[in-house]
């Protein structure tokens, strides 16, 4: 495929800025608004969103709502509405709302699952597969998210290796629909994108492969289109670019969803996407989080997005014309 033309290819977009975005948020965004939010995001054509996480609320506080915002949502067919687990105890919390999925999550690094979910990284295998028995008995669908697939923020480089063995397990013990290899830290760069996919799609044709970016090294869109060019068609993105583990050092938002989309539209691509509507989504943010957001979109405008011309245009354009014709002037 020419990744120049996207010949209308689709390609499925995640919104995890209710999870990924506010879990790093200091400011305890209200329930009701987050209920909103969700709703908007409903209506602009997301393959899917990760609604929130079944965490503890002492580690994330920002997320102990999870129960009321998952209930009370309103549910568009066609969207899946997941939900982060890392444990049994979460995953008990996610049936129990009706979360339509379960996305569990583990590190590829031992000092990054050591960090963030207080767990040797065979010890949240091991938990992993039991949430697994659990939501097959649920009827639900699991999903496992890999962190740190594309390097670690203590560790450094994560090998391939390690990756494509959690990855194997991941689908082959565990039987999980989907996997989504994470670049926590803003560390993959599209060389390795693109190797790394186009392995994993090779080796597994038929699980359901997503591709998670944060942008923290101004790589985010890059690495998407390498994902792409390897045969991806999967992205999670949050509304805005926020986002980011408080449990990696120097972590940052994740790839911002409008522009993600407005960049794959102008190449031809079908995200599903209104963007109009995803904008809008987005311009609801800073007063709820307290702070304006990454987002170029937003602060920009789309490409054909037009200015005014200057207030003095007209005489602008007299004297320049004067210079070719100086009797029209005259007359
Ligand atoms: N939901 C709600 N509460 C939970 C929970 C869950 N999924 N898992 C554990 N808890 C509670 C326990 O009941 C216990 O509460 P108590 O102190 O009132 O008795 C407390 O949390 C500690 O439980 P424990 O099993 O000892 O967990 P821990 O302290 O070793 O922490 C995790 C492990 C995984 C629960 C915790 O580290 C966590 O939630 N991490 C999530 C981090 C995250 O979301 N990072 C960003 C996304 S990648
Ligand atoms: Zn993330």
């Amino acid at each position: 495929m020419n990744i120049w033309n996207g010949e209308h290819r689709r390609i499925y977009m995640q919104e995890v800025g209710t999870r990924d975005g506010f879990q790093s948020e200091g400011t305890f965004v209200e329930t009701r608004d987050k209920i909103a939010l969700i709703d908007a995001l409903s209506n602009t054509g997301m393959a899917k969103i990760e609604v929130t996480a079944f965490v503890s609320p002492q580690a994330i506080p920002a997320l102990r709502d999870a129960e009321i915002v998952l209930r009370e949502i309103q549910r568009k067919p066609g969207v899946v509405y997941t939900a982060l687990v890392p444990n049994v105890r979460g995953a008990e919390r996610a049936i129990d709302a009706r979360a339509d999925e379960l996305n569990l999550v583990m590190s590829a690094s031992e000092s990054h699952n050591l960090s963030n979910l207080r767990m040797t990284r065979e010890q949240s295998f091991n938990a992993l597969k039991q949430v697994a028995t659990l939501a097959r008995g649920a009827g639900l669908p699991v999903n496992i998210s890999l962190s740190c697939a594309f390097g670690c923020p203590m560790e450094g480089d994560v090998p391939v290796s390690t990756v494509l063995e959690w990855t194997r397990r991941f689908i082959e013990e565990i039987g999980a629909r989907g996997v989504t290899l994470c670049d926590t830290t803003g560390m993959a760069y599209p060389r390795q994108v693109a190797d790394l996919t186009a392995q994993c799609i090779k080796r597994w044709p038929h699980s359901e492969f997503t591709l998670h970016f944060h942008n923290t090294r101004g790589m985010g869109l890059a690495n998407v289109l390498a994902a792409i060019d390897a045969g991806a068609d999967r992205f999670d993105a949050s509304l805005g670019g926020i986002g980011g583990c408080p449990y990696a050092p120097g972590a940052s938002g994740n790839v911002c969803s409008e522009e993600i989309v407005h960049a794959l539209e102008l190449m031809g691509f079908d995200t599903g996407i209104d963007l109009d509507a995803l904008i809008a989504a987005s311009k609801c943010l800073p007063p709820l989080i307290g702070h304006d957001t990454p987002s170029q979109i937003v602060k920009a405008g789309r490409r054909l997005d037009l200015h005014p011309l200057p207030a003095d245009f007209a005489a602008i354009r007299e004297r320049a014309w004067q210079r070719d014709s100086p009797e029209r002037a005259r007359g």
